[in-house]
């Protein structure tokens, strides 16, 4: 077993940064509810524990609190943002409204000369008023405490979030949490991850078949290739193409996944989805329908398979993390093709991947050589282009989308941005073509730099792109009035338009 951090979490919107920044410097780490008992983080034994941040303040009766007993036990705590005031605020110290708050980067002063000022991500309106008895102030800025430490019992608080990136070195502060306080020796490697997964699989499946549902996304395909390690010739995949996929990518994945060592079955059900939303509007409902529909055709065609004994799912951390925890709002209902079908009837869940970030992913989908194209695919929402086509969606809205988003790939491929697509709007405009007068509907470009898609800016495409852009996309779909650029940040906007 690798050495523990426990990320503890008290509804901050950064938690899984927080774990997936000590995954990435070899120690392992595991988002645990702020309530966890103190019984259980001694039988879990953790090296270090994290409280995260949090949108509560810390002197309301009902804001999240931690056992203050866990200040006691000797294992060094680094509380963040809302986990350094709840750190204080337990022990003793004061914590109340700041008078003004402090959002952006900041600038933070070390105490210590030998440390330079530093500017660091705040996000916060309480402060830190006064310490608790054996604390002492390592940081500040104009308006607040930005760090303190009780070394003695190794407690330390930071007000700022050194796990993002708009935090200067932010990661060095962790590393110094980890290794220099926690005393980790860095033993957490993928390799034993992936190898201790593939025997897990092999003793329980044995001789019997399994089946998963295959989105040719990053998470199904890696569990696919994780599948056919583990159990060569053993893994059915159900390939459901719902038909809101985008240029050729269906026959790709097909093409891809059809190998002797994996049994494909691929359901063209695109007139039995299209119909399923035929006249639907709403982004909510579409989603809703779709995703229902996909569980539906993946239970028929199980159901000619015969008796299921393994279900095999894509599921990675995060989506566990996402359904356990109570404290963040529902912006979208993100539905992703391969969702547990609850009528199936199957002894056992296999998810090899749950235990892994998005990153973690792709770097074992590499160590069992899976192609480029998969590993670094973009992200591809569940319903596909159906929540890219603003309104009703009808087939040849979908085409229209195809081609505009095909043109879109082929221009922007291999210039290394994050996410890009086209989205079909429901807006109307006036153009001239030859010596008509056309009315036809406008296309929008979608083009971001990200790493988390939790924020995201607009990429700064140049100008001669963007001409060169709408001119292909209205050439050669006439069905196509004007092209315009979404230059809208996540947040107010989120990345789809749906
Ligand atoms: P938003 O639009 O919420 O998207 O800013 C953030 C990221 O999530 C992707 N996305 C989805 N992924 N099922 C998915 O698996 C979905 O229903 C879904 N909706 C959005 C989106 O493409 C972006 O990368």
């Amino acid at each position: 077993m690798s050495e523990l951090v426990l990320v503890l979490d008290f509804g901050g919107q950064y938690k899984e940064l927080i774990a997936r920044a000590v995954r990435g410097l070899s120690v392992y780490s595991e988002i645990r509810n702020g309530n966890i008992s103190v019984e259980e983080i001694k039988r879990l034994s953790p090296i270090g524990i994290i409280l995260t941040g949090g949108p509560n303040s810390v002197y309301l009766p009902d804001s999240p609190k931690c056992d203050p007993e866990i200040f006691a036990l000797g294992i060094p705590v680094l509380g963040i943002c809302y986990g350094m005031q709840m750190m204080c605020h337990l022990l003793g110290g004061e914590v109340r409204r700041g008078e003004c708050g402090e959002y952006g980067r900041v600038l933070v002063t070390p105490s210590e000369a030998e440390y330079k000022p530093f500017y660091a991500l705040m996000s916060h309106t309480d402060i830190v008023a006064k310490l608790p008895t054996g604390f002492t102030t390592t940081a500040t800025t104009e308006n607040c405490i930005a760090a303190c430490k009780n070394a003695e019992k190794k407690l330390y608080g930071v007000q700022f979030h050194p796990e993002t990136e708009l935090t200067d070195d932010g990661i060095e502060h962790i590393r110094a949490f980890l290794y220099d306080i926690c005393g980790a020796t860095g033993d957490y490697k993928l390799d034993d991850y992936l190898y201790g997964q593939i025997n897990n699989i092999r003793a329980k499946v044995g001789e019997k078949d399994v089946l998963l549902a295959l989105s040719g996304g990053v998470d199904s395909s890696v569990c696919a290739a994780l599948l056919t390690k583990a159990v060569p010739g053993q893994l059915k995949c159900i390939f459901v193409d719902h038909g809101f996929m985008r240029k050729n990518e269906g026959d790709e994945i097909e093409q891809t996944f059809s190998n002797k060592n994996l049994h494909l079955i691929r359901v063209n059900a695109k007139d039995r989805f299209l119909k399923k939303i035929k006249g639907v509007t709403d982004p909510e409902a579409k989603r809703k329908l779709i995703g229902e529909e996909f569980i539906r055709v993946f239970e028929e065609e199980a159901a000619k398979l015969g008796e299921i004994t393994f279900l095999a799912q894509g599921t990675i951390y995060p989506d566990i993390v996402e359904s356990g925890g109570a404290h963040g709002a529902t912006i979208k209902s993100h539905h992703n093709v391969g969702g547990l079908p609850e009528s199936i009837s199957f002894d056992e869940l296999i998810e090899p991947l749950s235990g892994l970030f998005k990153d973690e992913v792709r770097v074992i989908g590499e160590k069992l050589g899976l192609s480029e194209k998969y590993i670094n695919r973009q992200p591809f929402p569940g319903p596909g282009l159906a929540i890219r086509i603003m309104g009703e969606v009808t087939e040849d809205k979908l085409n229209v989308l195809r081609e505009s988003d095909a043109i879109l790939r082929e221009e922007l491929d291999g210039m290394g941005l994050n996410q890009y697509f086209t989205v079909l709007t429901n807006t109307y405009s006036v153009g001239v073509k030859g010596d008509y007068r056309t009315y036809d509907p406008v296309v929008a470009i979608r083009a971001v730099l990200t790493n988390d898609f939790m924020t995201c800016k607009c990429a700064e495409l140049p100008y001669e792109l963007l001409f060169k852009l709408s001119a292909r996309i209205t050439n050669e779909i006439p069905s196509v009035s004007r092209v315009v650029y979404d230059i809208t940040s996540k947040p107010p906007a989120t990345v789809e338009w749906e």
